[in-house]
Formats: C-alpha cells, sequence, structure tokens
C-alpha cells in the first residue's frame, strides 16, 4: 500500500514523526540522531525514514515548503498510516526585538494568512490553530532540562516567503515572535483528526536587522532544536 505521495506499508511508519520542510534534513536527521534508520519513501525525492531514539520508534520525514505541501504529507501521514504525534522541526525568520537570530521558538499558537482557515470556517469564525498543551509544556520542560533556552509565543505561517502586503510592525506589536510557512496547517490538521502537534523553529533569518546565519550556525542551533523534538517524542 502507498499513498499517492508516500511509498510506505503498514506499520513502516512510527506514531511518533519529525516533520523538516527539506529533506535532506530529514536524511540528516536520520543519519545523526536515529538509530537503524531505514527509508521508507522517497516519491518526488520527498524522504522518509524511521528508526529509533533511545529504543522508541521514531519517524522523520520531509514535507516541502509551504501550507499545501505540508498538508498533504500530514493528511496521509495521520489517516493512512496512524501518526499521532508531529513535530515540525524548520526555520524560521525571527520578527521580535526580543528575539535573536539563532534563538529556539517554540510556536503555542500559529496566526497565518492562508485560505485553509476560511475555507474550513467560513467568514465569520476565526480558528485559532494551538499547539497541543502536553507537547509543548513537556518541550519547555526538556529545554530546560537540556539548558537549552527557548521563547514560547504566537508565530505566523504566512503563504508566500516574498509578500509586499503583510504588516510586520502590526504582527510584532501583538506580539508575533517569527515568520515561517507550515506550522497553521500542522496544527488545524492535527486539531481535524484529533491527534497531537508542535512546531519548534531556529531563527535563521532577522527581518528587522537583515542578519543570516552562516551555514555552520545554522547546524549547530538546528541540531538543538531536533533534540528538544526527539527528547519530546519518546516521552509517553
Ligand atoms: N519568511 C517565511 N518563511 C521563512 C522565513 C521568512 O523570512 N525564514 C525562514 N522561513
Amino acid at each position: 500500500m502507498s499513498t499517492p505521495h508516500i511509498a510506505a506499508e503498514p506499520g513502516d511508519i512510527a506514531e511518533r514523526i519529525l516533520l523538516p520542510g527539506d529533506p535532506l534534513r530529514a536524511k540528516f536527521i536520520a543519519e545523526h540522531f536515529l538509530e537503524n534508520a531505514k527509508q521508507y519513501t522517497s516519491i518526488r525525492n520527498i524522504l522518509g525514514y524511521t528508526g529509533t531514539y533511545k529504543g522508541v520508534p521514531v519517524s522523520v520525514q520531509g514535507t516541502g515548503m509551504g501550507i499545501p505541501s505540508i498538508s498533504i504529507y500530514i493528511h496521509e501521514l495521520i489517516a493512512t498510516y496512524g501518526v499521532k504525534k508531529l513535530f515540525r522541526v524548520g526555520t524560521c525568520g525571527a520578527m521580535h526585538k526580543d528575539v535573536k537570530l539563532r534563538d529556539v521558538l517554540i510556536a503555542q499558537a500559529a496566526t497565518t494568512d492562508s485560505a485553509i482557515l476560511r475555507n474550513i470556517f467560513g467568514p465569520s469564525i476565526n480558528f485559532a490553530p494551538i499547539a497541543d498543551y502536553s507537547l509543548l509544556e513537556r518541550a519547555v520542560s526538556n529545554a530546560r532540562r537540556l539548558s537549552l533556552p527557548v521563547k514560547v509565543g504566537n508565530i505566523i505561517s504566512v503563504d508566500r516567503f516574498y509578500d509586499e502586503e503583510i504588516d510586520n510592525e502590526k504582527l510584532t506589536k501583538y506580539g508575533i515572535l517569527g515568520v515561517e510557512m507550515e506550522a497553521a496547517a500542522l496544527y488545524t490538521i492535527a486539531a481535524q483528526f484529533h491527534v497531537q502537534a508542535l512546531a519548534i523553529f531556529t531563527a535563521s533569518d532577522h527581518l528587522l536587522t537583515g542578519e543570516g546565519c552562516t551555514a555552520e550556525e545554522r547546524q549547530n542551533t538546528f541540531c538543538d532544536m531536533i533534540r528538544i523534538a526527539l527528547e519530546t517524542a519518546v516521552e509517553t
């Protein structure tokens, strides 16, 4: 059995999964963090692997960029393969003055300009896509235990990387910490299927200062974020 986008048999994918946008990051996580990782899919070069972390089965799967792409993978992972705990691990643009380059952010909620919410709920309801509370609480406590500082709050999932209309200053005034392109779909689809989801980010660039990470800096903080996600994924 295979879905249109994932070539795996039932049981090939663990109930706990990490979801980077970049398929090569999925490969990196499988090779550097998981034991006995085996690749289960390469359709469209979107790679997926299952291995173990501290003895617990964990998968890692690329999602591509943006809400339409991640929505396909999440839907199939949950509806066909029975995935129950989903962790987006990715980069975001820092928007807020309190967020520094390389900070790790956890999205308590994901504001969005995407039409997905209007399409699902109609024009009069503004659904609030939120993190699963128990995953959020555990991730924060694991970060503390590992002495890895994190910031927790609202982020925005935008539909376009290059836009001219979004008022970043206003969003920042209302406490939005960072910008990325997938978390609102993850939280909304997790709510639809009653499964748990959390999005964790590394600030790879800063919209206020124009700074960006070097490849090496990106890798190091990326690893902090992965450790937090994996430690949280394998609990209970
Ligand atoms: N915008 C949208 N998504 C992003 C950004 C950004 O500046 N940085 C990393 N992901």
